[in-house]
């Protein structure tokens, strides 16, 4: 029996439960993956909790991917190089970290067919997906790589780490109009503020998929729905140990968005 679910607060509007309690439907496993709405005063007992019931691993989001590293009995090499953990595997009472969001961002990268290399990339946000998002940005080797957060010792830890300049959070609506692709990094819904500022032909990337995305012709937006699917079904294998049926998993996201 698989247990699985994710951790976050608030957690609104999850879809990751339908994807992953669809995918176990489909391979026939016996699992079940749970939305865990855990206030941060309780997350010590939670994890404690999930490995008395026997979790197989657990997911994490805003506010835990940094906070759950103290946790960890183990870490892989590219979530240790991240500093942020997406994916918790639990054997033999001992919790493994990953981090997927990272390859959820580069094959969601891919599948646009957008090319990072010599561009101009700002960031907003220094949490756990702006750690996730940055490495995956300073590997493709930018022209320019900003970091921009509303706590800037956060940002300018972030832009030490990958090699990126910091701009202050006020200074955001000015610096975009020279930026090639924009990143919202944060948990927060910023398009709507920053949108008419971007320059014509640019990109505006968020990497939450909740928000509504605001049509323009001169902009081209991209929400985070396929780093969603992509980092689920490396989550899922991570658990299972099988191939993820990723077209199951992208019907069931559809059938959730029409709901
Ligand atoms: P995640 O796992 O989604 O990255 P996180 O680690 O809690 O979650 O990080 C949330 C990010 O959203 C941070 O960059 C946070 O800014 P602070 O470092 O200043 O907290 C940003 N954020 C959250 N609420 C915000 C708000 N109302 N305005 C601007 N930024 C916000």
């Amino acid at each position: 029996m698989y247990l699985t679910g994710v951790i976050g607060y608030p957690l609104k509007n999850t879809l990751s439960p339908l994807i992953h309690n669809q995918a176990f439907k489909a391979l026939g496993l016996e699992g079940s993956y749970y939305p865990l709405v855990v206030p941060e005063d309780d997350f010590g007992l939670i994890i404690h909790i999930l490995k008395k019931l026997r979790f197989c691993g657990f997911n994490l989001t805003n506010p835990y991917k940094i906070e759950i590293l103290k946790y960890l009995e183990g870490i892989s090499p590219l979530a240790q190089d991240i500093g942020a953990v997406n994916v918790v595997k639990i054997r033999n009472h001992q919790m493994y970290g990953f981090n997927t969001d990272v390859l959820g961002f580069i094959q969601s990268i891919k599948a646009h067919r957008l090319n990072l290399t010599r561009k101009k990339i700002l960031i907003i946000g220094a949490g756990g997906v702006a750690r996730a998002v940055g490495y995956a940005v300073a590997h493709a080797r930018p022209a320019a790589l900003f970091i921009a957060n509303r706590t800037e010792e956060k940002a300018y830890a972030l832009a030490q780490r990958y090699g990126g300049k910091t701009i202050p959070f006020e200074a955001v609506s000015e610096i975009i109009k020279e930026i090639d692709l924009v990143i919202n990094a944060t948990s927060v819904d910023i398009q709507s503020w920053l949108i008419s500022h971007l320059k014509k032909g640019s990109i505006f990337y968020d990497t939450n998929y909740c928000f509504p995305s605001i049509p323009t012709k001169q902009v081209k937006t991209i929400n985070g729905l396929e780093m969603l699917i992509y980092q689920a079904a490396h989550s899922f294998s991570i658990w299972t140990g099988k191939r993820p049926p990723l077209k199951v998993m992208k019907e069931a996201i559809k059938g959730g968005l029409n709901d």
